[in-house]
């Protein structure tokens, strides 16, 4: 692998996974408070109010307490350059937790000391997976009664099939919780000494002093228990770890601001930097750009409309895969041919924004357009590449959408497509039926679809139930073939909202049973951006 430059070798671009409340949000404002992004704890949520006192659609959000939004946050610590992604916890909203999880290099895992591996936990490290981003593990809530530390990590193995080696050891739990010791660096870390204790450099487990800070027990339990974890583990190895073979794990308390800065830390050392990026249509035939790479290229992975009302602004989070941007650069636009100059690309830190001046590799850029930019869509500089593995869902629930005033059909047709656009739903035109079809993946995509549809374009709309089951976008390799089976399916068939054919099944057994009518036909459940 070439050597990187070294501004992208220190980017270290990240999200965290978790299950709702295991601690995500108050690990995110606590690494936020060591990268001195903010000042003071509590300002994530400050700031997640702010943000969602300004638009009206937002009320579904605080009405039911969950986080819709996703973003960027930015800063620095240790001589690195972290961006940490923001992932929406909530389930219905894990389509877009998946595109952002292609726009990181890593990931760090949340879980509840007391309840491990829980569903959402799981389908999100699978997105991971699938992707071999690599991942370093937080056992949160250490402060409170959890499960035995041998017991959690087994779950590890066993049920994401991943190597665990320990960064650290918990010292007690609950009430007896004392603090961790580091068995990279050989050093004690006590909770009452405050987190901006650096902890104390010891010579080993053997150290006197572990004696001297520590009740007998709890010293004569954590020997035995780092003696069994060193004999049945494998040591934290760095290239099984960025290869996403292993993960480190770091144990903690997220609320008492405790293991963070060892987890920091860890990611400052071990995290890889910007990783190559897949792509097709290199004109040097490989299926990747490199970070390393001296021209600037990159992807859209989200976009946010309309985070202003008053100005109906789109915001394109863009993930540099390559090279080192600077403001006013002009890029070409493959999917249109068009150059764009990039005049006001935005930073964001966690309280603001700011006109970035400069970017690098592994960097996330917000940049405002006017629905130019989609999902999946890159810009170069001049190179005509298609970054691939984005991913497109099949939506699991299809509704009608109906505007309360007919004369609005139209207007309504423009606001659908251009939500659409932005990944908040899939849209469907059935070629026999005037009203659009709504396919989303989690039910409360439609509550806020029906709010931002109100709200940002004036148009009030109904969902009705349909009984479509399922969506595929079907493709052949022979265009006749299609076009067969199209005249055949006519009811059937519908386009999205690039003109793309999709087949909307009304139950399983339809799908089943035309595929077996049509084995030429592929029916698609995901789509790659185009
Ligand atoms: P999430 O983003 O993953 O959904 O979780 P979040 O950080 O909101 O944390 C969920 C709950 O767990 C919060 O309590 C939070 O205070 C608590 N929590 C987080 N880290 C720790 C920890 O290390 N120890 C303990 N004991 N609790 C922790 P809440 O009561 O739901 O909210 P709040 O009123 O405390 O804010």
């Amino acid at each position: 692998m070439p050597e990187l430059p070294p501004e992208i070798a220190r980017r270290r671009t990240f999200a965290i996974i978790a299950h709702p409340d295991a601690g995500k949000t108050t690990l995110t404002e606590k690494l936020l408070l060591f990268g001195g992004a903010i000042q003071m704890a509590g300002a994530v949520k400050a700031r997640g109010d702010a943000r969602r006192a300004r638009s009206d659609w937002m009320k579904v959000e605080r009405e039911r307490g969950i986080s819709v939004t996703a973003s960027v946050m930015s800063f620095e610590y240790d001589g690195r350059a972290f961006n940490l992604l923001d992932t929406p916890g909530h389930e219905d909203f894990s389509e877009d937790t998946y595109r952002t999880l292609t726009a990181v290099d890593s990931a760090v895992m949340v879980l509840d000391a007391a309840k491990g591996i829980e569903t959402q936990t799981r389908k999100l490290f699978e997105v991971c997976r699938l992707r071999d981003v690599p991942i370093a593990t937080f056992i949160n809530k250490m402060d409170r009664e959890g499960r035995d530390p041998f017991d959690l990590i087994s779950e590890v193995e066993n049920q994401l099939q991943l190597d665990v080696a320990p960064a650290t050891w918990p010292i007690g739990m609950g009430r007896e919780f004392k603090g961790v010791y580091d068995l990279i660096h050989d050093r004690l870390i006590l909770i009452e000494r405050g987190h901006s204790d650096a902890g104390i450099a010891v010579k080993g487990l053997d150290d006197p002093q572990l004696d001297a800070l520590l009740p007998a027990h709890l010293v004569t339990k954590l020997r035995e228990e780092v003696e069994m974890a060193r004999g049945l583990m494998k040591p934290l190895d760095l290239k099984s770890y960025r290869e996403g073979h292993l993960t480190p794990l770091f144990f903690g308390s997220a609320v008492n601001n405790f293991g963070v800065r060892e987890l920091l830390h860890g990611l400052a050392e071990m995290a890889p930097p910007p990783r190559p990026q897949p792509a097709a249509g290199r004109a040097n035939g490989t299926d990747e750009v490199e970070p390393s790479e001296n021209k600037v290229s990159g992807f859209v992975f989200k976009i946010q409309a309309n985070m202003d009302p008053k100005h109906r602004d789109r915001i394109a989070f863009f993930r540099l895969a390559s090279g080192h941007f600077k403001r006013g650069m002009k890029l070409t636009h493959p999917r249109t041919q068009k150059q764009m100059a990039i005049h006001n690309p935005l930073l964001f830190l966690a309280a603001d924004r700011e006109l970035a001046e400069e970017a690098w590799a592994g960097d996330i850029l917000g940049i405002p357009n006017h629905g130019s930019l989609r999902i999946g869509d890159a810009l170069t500089e001049g190179e005509a590449i298609r970054f691939t593995g984005i991913p497109s869902f099949a939506p699991e629930l299809l509704q009608r959408v109906r505007p309360d005033d007919p004369m609005k059909a139209k207007h309504l047709g423009r606001a659908l497509e251009q939500l659409a656009e932005e990944g908040a739903a899939r849209v469907f035109k059935p070629r026999m039926d005037s009203n659009w079809i709504v396919g989303v993946v989690g039910a409360l995509q439609f509550d806020v679809l029906a709010d931002r549809i109100r709200t940002e374009y004036d148009i009030p709309v109904h969902f009705e139930a349909t009984t479509l089951h399922t969506a595929r976008w079907v493709e052949t390799e022979n265009p006749l073939e299609l076009k067969r089976f199209i005249d055949n399916n006519g009811s059937a068939i519908a386009d999205d909202h690039d003109g793309a054919p999709v087949f909307m099944a009304r139950n399983a057994w339809h799908l089943n049973h035309t595929q077996e009518q049509w084995p030429l036909v592929k029916f698609l459940a995901t789509k790659e951006q185009s």
